[in-house]
């Protein structure tokens, strides 16, 4: 999960919302990872939600009083609802009701939580959960529309095994999602891509040797993925190419979701023209077997010998196609001589950024959720990374490829 804990959520202010719904019980991990990601958190809620969840649980998870009433009889102002939402860098309401949604379009503040939402001026992400016919209803519709144009972030619910004991689209989006979202919420730069497209390739590749064995590596997509998070967090249209895996891939504009690194190299193929930044962050096999055969192999002899071929170099046929508007940034795994290697690799692919990584230091490299890299970038910049989340070394490498630097090179 945690190649999203990123720096942007540590002492970020987050007020999470939660309304009337059964899937209110999902708001404690929400807050639980914005507490460990070192997030200040403070909860509203409505009072139905007050039905499925109790306050103690929201407080003794958030280490901070829940807000629940317009008019406490405490040592609160009047105006708390006010100091709350002035408070916030981000609110994510989840889950999020029809009703709530429908007061919130129409402007009806009739409890705290939908007085404090009226009084944001900060972003706001909402997640709606449902049942499946209240979410297809035209008016829950209509609404989360309108919500859209006016630069709400919806955080869609997803399809599948619902509280009534039938399949149907409501359930509250997953953790990664919400977190996705947030992320966006926090983010300092949110429109610097803003109608850019950008293309990425995460994962392995896997090359079949007959029906039961594949050719494969360790690439989890991770560094991919974490790409993606971020150029969707700029507001880029995003299209995201990616091999087998079992980490849930981030939402964006597009999915395509490959085996082979011949599969690979045609997705790529036919979005290359419309992006405007193409990552190539997959672990392509750089070998496939000579001929897939149809029948399983027989342990027939103690030896045997396989023959490969080479696969086409994605990012290099790319690097011959590139315009000069689009930007091209290509990964490199080097365990010796890395930076000499790398910037070779900027220049026979004709890159405009390189990150190289050392597989061999700890922390860095394979199926982890951190890193620790060096960009290199054309005009000669060099910019040696800490040890980072993917997340937070996505974000990097957008800043150098934007504007050539980064603050997180000197934390
Ligand atoms: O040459 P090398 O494999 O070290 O280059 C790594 C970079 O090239 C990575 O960005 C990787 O995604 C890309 N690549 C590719 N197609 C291949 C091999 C590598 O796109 N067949």
């Amino acid at each position: 999960m945690s190649y999203f804990a990123s720096r942007l959520f540590q002492d970020a202010r987050v007020l999470v919302g939660v309304t009337g719904g059964i899937a209110a019980y999902k708001s404690c991990e929400l807050i639980r990872f914005l507490v460990d990601a070192g997030s200040e958190v403070r909860v509203m809620m409505t009072e139905s939600a007050g039905r499925f969840i109790t306050p103690l649980t929201l407080e003794t998870l958030s280490r901070n009083p829940v807000f629940s009433e317009l008019f406490p009889d405490s040592e609160f102002s009047g105006t708390h609802h006010i100091n709350l939402a002035d408070w916030a860098q981000a609110v994510i309401v989840a889950p999020a009701t029809a009703n709530f949604i429908g007061k919130l379009v129409n402007g009806i503040a009739d409890d705290f939580v939908t007085t404090t939402a009226l009084a944001l001026s900060c972003p706001l992400v909402v997640a709606p959960a449902m049942n499946s016919n209240m979410w297809q209803h035209f008016s829950v519709q209509r609404n989360v529309a309108q919500l859209k144009e006016n630069d709400v972030l919806i955080c869609e619910p997803e399809e599948g095994f619902l509280a009534e004991g039938y399949h149907g689209i409501g359930r509250l989006a997953r953790l990664e999602y919400l977190l996705q979202y947030l992320y966006r919420a926090l983010h300092p730069e949110p429109n610097s891509l803003a109608g850019k497209t950008v293309l990425i390739t995460a994962g392995r590749t896997e090359e079949p040797l007959d029906p039961a064995r594949i050719l494969t590596n360790r690439s989890t997509g991770k560094m991919g993925f974490a790409l993606a998070v971020e150029a969707f967090a700029r507001g880029a249209r995003v299209v995201l190419v990616h091999g087998p895996t079992h980490v849930i891939p981030p939402r964006v504009d597009r999915l395509v979701g490959v085996q082979t690194a011949q599969q690979m190299l045609e997705a790529v193929e036919k979005h290359f023209d419309q992006a405007d930044v193409f990552l190539s962050a997959a672990a392509v096999a750089d070998f496939r077997p000579a001929s897939s055969r149809p029948d399983k192999i027989k342990k027939e002899n103690s030896e045997m010998s396989l023959q490969l071929v080479s696969n086409p170099d994605i990012l290099a046929t790319m690097g011959e196609r590139k315009k000069p508007r689009q930007r091209l940034v290509g990964f490199a795994v080097e365990t010796r001589q890395g930076v000499q290697n790398a910037r070779k690799k900027l220049e026979v692919k004709n890159l405009d950024l390189v990150v190289l990584n050392n597989p061999g230091e700890p922390g860095a490299g394979f199926a982890v959720d951190t890193n620790r890299v060096t960009l290199l970038g054309k005009a000669g910049e060099r910019v040696e990374l800490p040890l980072l989340s993917k997340l937070d070394v996505a974000r990097a490498v957008f800043e150098v490829l934007l504007k050539g630097s980064t603050d997180l090179a000197n934390e």
